[in-house]
């Protein structure tokens, strides 16, 4: 194995020609990686700036689920994504529910928290002793990073001192909230702590001939329990009918309720679940710009926190009424990181008419609750390859390099059954042979 240095320092062009030269890639393959670049030259400047050693733009189609109403407002909502039946599903439950009274959320609060993590190793009735006015110092060491945040209704609302030495030897947490109004605030909570974090290497009463403070890391939490949103849906039972005309609406009532209990009590079934409402929450994520692997990694923790992992969804049924809901810690934002930077997430956010972060919070929320009710509901009746195949079809006919003639024949075919990778394989080796 060769180690690269200096791969970073290259041109553009230096970067490709290094690819060819050290891996199968071949001088027009490598082209491609220019295919997909901004027109206009500032646009593609703000991209390939965006990360290290950046070689090409990765398209992922973008798409919109129209027809997605949130407590009474409207909207149309762009999701980016890979998987063909994700659009069509979450606007099949939109335009159901936009018919039901619409989705209907709040957010409690919007706090997240971070951590200093250190040693110390004198006596804990000390550090705990003198620990209300370290905090002061932490507060005035840090009102310089935080009155920008604080002018904006934000800033640090808690610091709390964690003793943990009963599990780990000398180990004690600063544990500190933070309120950070529209921003996800990621890059604010962790300077913020690292200034903390110096505060405390140098307080003299904690760092003697004898003792001393040892920081370990300073870093925010992607657990965020305390910043999430309750989105639910409600209707009459009998209002139910009208998804599948098969299944009276009772039944659909009760063997929903009894498909989102199983994933309540079964992990293999409860981490399917969940992804399905991650379908629609990563595509709002990623079409705004915002880190999808903290909120996944946030929420499948909180899916953890009463000892084993469940489904982030329950379903009430009493007096006649179904109500579906869905709770999850969602740290987003829609100010800083890239959300002003990437050309298309300014426009994305124009689509969703510039909501606040409590607003996308809730926008995403919806779109996992769209989709995963949209992905029961098929389980439940028609089961759910009828309706994810007829998306992919048009897939497996472009991996066929299957000819307009082609493609409008086997839609025609396959408008009454199932496609299946061999069933569409098989159709166009027919028709090929016949043509
Ligand atoms: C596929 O992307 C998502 C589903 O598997 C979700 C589910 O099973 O609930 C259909």
């Amino acid at each position: 194995m060769t180690i690269i240095s200096g791969f970073s320092k290259f041109t553009h062009k230096q970067r490709l020609a290094f690819l060819v030269g050290h891996s199968d890639l071949n001088d027009s393959q490598a082209m491609c990686f220019n295919e997909f670049n901004a027109t206009e030259e500032n646009q593609q400047r703000l991209l390939s700036e965006m990360i290290e050693n950046y070689i090409g733009n990765f398209p992922i189609p973008m798409g919109v689920v129209t027809n997605m109403m949130i407590n009474n407002e409207s909207y149309i909502v762009p999701f980016v994504t890979e998987e063909s039946s994700v659009v069509a599903a979450a606007s099949k439950a939109a335009k159901y529910w936009a018919e039901r009274g619409g989705f209907h959320a709040r957010v409690e609060a919007m706090t997240k928290k971070g951590q200093v993590h250190f040693t110390w190793n004198g006596n804990s009735a000390v550090i705990q002793q003198l620990f209300p006015e370290i905090k002061i110092k932490f507060l005035e060491a840090t009102s310089e990073i935080t009155g920008k945040m604080r002018q904006r209704g934000g800033g640090i609302s808690d610091i709390q001192l964690l003793d943990k030495t009963k599990e780990l030897k000398d180990y004690y947490q600063i544990d500190v909230s933070f309120e950070t109004s529209d921003a996800m605030g990621a890059n604010f909570i962790n300077t913020t702590l690292e200034k903390i974090a110096s505060v405390l290497l140098n307080l003299p009463q904690l760092n003697t001939d004898e003792f001393r403070i040892e920081i370990i890391m300073s870093i925010l939490s992607n657990y965020t329990p305390d910043c999430k949103v309750t989105c639910w849906v409600e209707c009459p039972v009998e209002k139910l009918s009208g998804w599948n005309k098969t299944l009276p609406y009772n039944t659909f009532a009760s063997r929903f309720k009894q498909s989102v209990d199983i994933a309540n009590l079964d992990i293999s079934r409860a981490v399917t679940h969940n992804k399905g409402i991650f379908n629609g929450i990563d595509a709002v994520l990623v079409a705004t710009g915002n880190d999808y692997r903290a909120t996944a990694a946030g929420a499948h923790a909180y899916a953890s926190r009463k000892g084993t992992y469940k489904g982030l969804t329950m379903v009430t049924l009493t007096e006649g009424m179904f109500r579906y809901e869905l709770e999850i810690p969602l740290a987003i934002g829609t100010v800083g990181g890239i959300t002003q930077v990437h050309p298309i997430v300014k426009n994305v956010m124009a689509v969703l008419k510039f909501p606040d972060a409590k607003k996308l919070m809730m926008i995403a929320a919806a779109s996992g609750l769209a989709n995963n009710f949209s992905a029961i509901a098929s389980l439940i009746t028609t089961g759910i390859q009828t309706g994810h195949m007829k998306m992919h079809l048009s897939n497996l006919l472009n991996q066929l390099n299957a000819t307009e003639t082609e493609r409008s024949l086997a839609n025609e075919f396959f408008s009454d059954k199932t496609v299946s990778n061999s069933a569409v394989n098989d159709f166009i080796i027919s028709i090929r042979a016949e043509l």
